[in-house]
């Protein structure tokens, strides 16, 4: 797929079915995350997670429940999410820079593979806040989860290309 179209047709799935990701397409997800710049070369900065153990994905979803004090899933019945942690930064910025970058290449990939995805800012807040969580998953010492989003086929089969317009406020000097 051209990149423009994979681009367009990304956008934040808010309801999942059940099926599974192969493993061969979480592969590829994971080496577009690779793929993607990352401050002074430094991979060994970050470390991915991925989520697919039904009693952990439980307990994020109830821990942003409470959080966030919502109701519903707030993971949409994703049955893989991708966490994306990092050691400190050398620097203000880099390490959530870094994260960003590896995040939204796994987001484009995912859409070329018509698997849908949403970033939610409660996964990371929750496993960041809960050591026991953090073990469970096997983060390493000294690694700070920054941003998490799910992973899965969207239960609404409607995948419209959006239309590719500048939203975001510019200045050209
Ligand atoms: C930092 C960040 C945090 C987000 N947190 C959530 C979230 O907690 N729950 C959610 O449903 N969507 C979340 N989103 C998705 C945004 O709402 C979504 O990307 C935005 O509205 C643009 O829509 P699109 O992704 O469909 O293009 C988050 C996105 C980003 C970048």
């Amino acid at each position: 797929m051209e990149l423009m179209k994979a681009i367009a047709l990304r956008k934040s799935v808010r309801a999942y079915n059940d099926e599974q990701i192969a493993e061969e397409k979480i592969d590829t997800i994971l080496s577009a995350g690779s793929a993607a710049p990352v401050g002074m070369g430094r991979f060994d900065n970050l470390h991915i997670t991925v989520i697919q153990n039904k009693d952990i994905i439980n307990k994020i979803s109830a821990g942003i429940k409470a959080m966030m004090k919502r109701e519903g899933d707030p993971l949409y019945n994703a049955q893989t999410l991708i966490l994306v942690s990092s050691k400190e930064a050398e620097a203000p910025g880099i390490d959530y820079t870094n994260a960003s970058c590896v995040m939204e290449n796994m987001l484009l990939a995912g859409a070329d593979l018509g698997i849908g995805s949403v970033i939610v800012w409660g996964i990371a807040m929750v496993v960041e806040a809960d050591q026991s969580l953090k073990d469970a998953l096997s983060i390493p010492e000294g690694y700070h989860a920054l941003i998490g989003a799910s992973f899965g086929y969207a239960a609404n089969a409607d995948q419209k290309e959006k239309e590719l317009v500048q939203k975001i406020q510019t200045s050209r000097v």
